[in-house]
């Protein structure tokens, strides 16, 4: 009922050379059609070149952050129309890098989710515990107040154009994945919450995991039944890896 999503985060890596041989590498090696949907989402300076790069494959572009204004003296930031304008799909929000790094709080990334969506981007919104957070317990409580700060602005049914994505903080870039049985755990929360305002929406929503989903560990994360796919870092950098992780989420 949910198809998969593989969605490659780039982070700040990349070059146009770089850029454009990673992009050789997953067209030549995916066929025409697959039962998974899959983006990219490079650094915003090589959005519109990794955009043509991908012409009309199955491919899609997703930025991995968004300005939350519209319009005006915002140095540095992009909004949702410019994402939207150079060929973007999907933007995430809420990253765990931005929240930390960049002080972005449950307040700011609610008003980037509607910001994205309001321009018809589909935001993939991440929530996820520290690794101090779940040893003290407290992992849904977190996950349930990142969810509850968009949930309460958005409009009913904002979901049904949104992907989540479960990503532990602990087991970001860390090599050090959550279990398949945590993952489940976590994303059977997420949907019970969601399903506590729509139990219709929350049956087609899909959650992703993140956190060092490699090719060895990605079919038995996504054999969980909550778990609808990746969001997948380093391992979106090689072609070869990030196309057994797509071939994993079928
Ligand atoms: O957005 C992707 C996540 O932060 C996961 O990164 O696969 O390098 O652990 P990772």
């Amino acid at each position: 009922m949910r198809r998969p999503f593989i969605a490659g985060n780039w982070k700040m890596h990349g070059s146009r050379a770089q850029n454009a041989e990673l992009i050789e590498g997953l067209l030549l090696g995916l066929p025409g059609q697959v039962p998974v949907d899959i983006a990219v989402c490079p650094p915003n300076v090589y959005l519109w070149e990794v955009g043509r790069l991908l012409k009309d494959s199955i491919v899609k572009l997703g930025a991995q952050s968004v300005c939350a204004e519209s319009i005006g003296a915002f140095t540095g930031e992009a909004s949702a129309a410019m994402l939207k304008d150079v060929g973007c799909t999907y933007v995430i929000v809420g990253h765990s890098e931005r929240r930390t790094i960049y002080r972005e709080d449950d307040a700011l990334v609610a008003r980037k989710f509607l910001a994205a969506q309001a321009q018809g981007l589909i935001p993939i919104l991440c929530v996820g515990e520290t690794l101090e957070e779940r040893e003290k317990g407290q992992t849904t409580q977190v996950v349930s107040r990142q969810l509850k700060a968009v949930l309460d602005v958005a409009a009913p049914g904002a979901l049904q154009q949104a992907v989540l994505a479960y990503e532990p903080v602990w087991a970001i870039g860390t090599g050090k994945n959550a279990t398949p049985e945590q993952a489940q755990d976590v994303h059977a929360h997420i949907r019970a919450e969601v399903a506590a305002r729509d139990a219709n929406i929350a049956a087609r929503l899909r959650v992703l995991y993140g956190g060092s989903v490699k090719a060895g560990n990605a079919k038995e994360i996504f054999a969980m039944p909550d778990v609808d796919g990746g969001l997948i870092g380093g391992a979106s950098l090689k072609a070869d890896e990030f196309l057994k992780i797509c071939a994993a989420g079928q």
